[in-house]
């Protein structure tokens, strides 16, 4: 198959390849580039772990030939923190990634790069979305582990930084923030019905029938 010639920029520098018309984008950035920050989870537009950021807006780049990005600019989450807007906060972060990293908002990770490339795409827009604005952004997005309350809330975090509001203290480093995170996003006792008393990690608890 004759192979095409593409010049894109991809996180700030010039680049040449070529492939063939039938190539995704995805693997172009994967396999061409070696930026394996761009995910794969499906390969057919549902899960957005390959988000990436186009020309201005988020694009799932398992959903574009690599010719169709000749002479885009795009980043990916490895250029994250070469935007001029990182450092912003309080690391020399792009404040989305701060803010993921502050509000626990990621576990595996699988999702994180695709959730904090359509989180910027948002904060390009709007500097103080609302909750919902912020799950109907990432709602192309999935993630398996998270439970999205603290994506949601390291969102919110990188508006406050990009607007040069105060952020919410990060509940990890500050349990009695006020602030509550846990592991699912969920409810901080895990839904529990016993008033959410912590196992006291000091004693040995049974383990079943055949223990005690
Ligand atoms: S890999 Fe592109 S949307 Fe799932
Ligand atoms: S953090 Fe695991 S899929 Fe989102």
């Amino acid at each position: 198959m004759t192979e095409k010639e593409i010049t894109f920029t991809v996180n700030g520098t010039e680049r040449e390849l070529r492939v063939e018309p039938r190539k995704l984008l995805v693997h172009a950035i994967r396999e061409d580039l070696d930026l394996t920050g761009t995910h794969i989870g499906c390969d057919t537009g549902n899960c957005g772990a390959c988000t990436v950021y186009k020309d201005g807006e988020a694009v799932k780049s398992c959903l574009q030939f690599a010719p169709q990005a000749d002479g885009s600019e795009i980043t990916t989450v490895e250029g994250m923190e070469d935007l001029p807007e990182a450092g912003m906060g309080e690391s020399d972060l792009h404040p989305v990634q701060e803010g993921f990293h502050e509000m626990h908002g990621l576990q595996c990770g699988f999702c994180t790069p695709g959730m904090m490339l359509a989180g910027k795409a948002l904060l390009e827009e709007h500097d103080d979305p609302s909750e919902t604005e912020i799950r109907q952004n990432i709602s192309g997005n999935l993630c398996r582990c998270t439970g999205y309350q603290n994506i949601v809330k390291s969102i919110e975090y990188a508006a406050d930084v990009l607007a040069g509001r105060e952020p919410p203290e990060s509940p990890v480093e500050n349990p009695s923030s006020g602030v509550e995170a846990t592991a699912d996003g969920g409810e901080p006792d895990g839904g529990r019905t016993d008033g959410g008393r912590p196992l006291d990690l000091t004693r040995e608890y049974p383990r079943g029938d055949g223990d005690e």
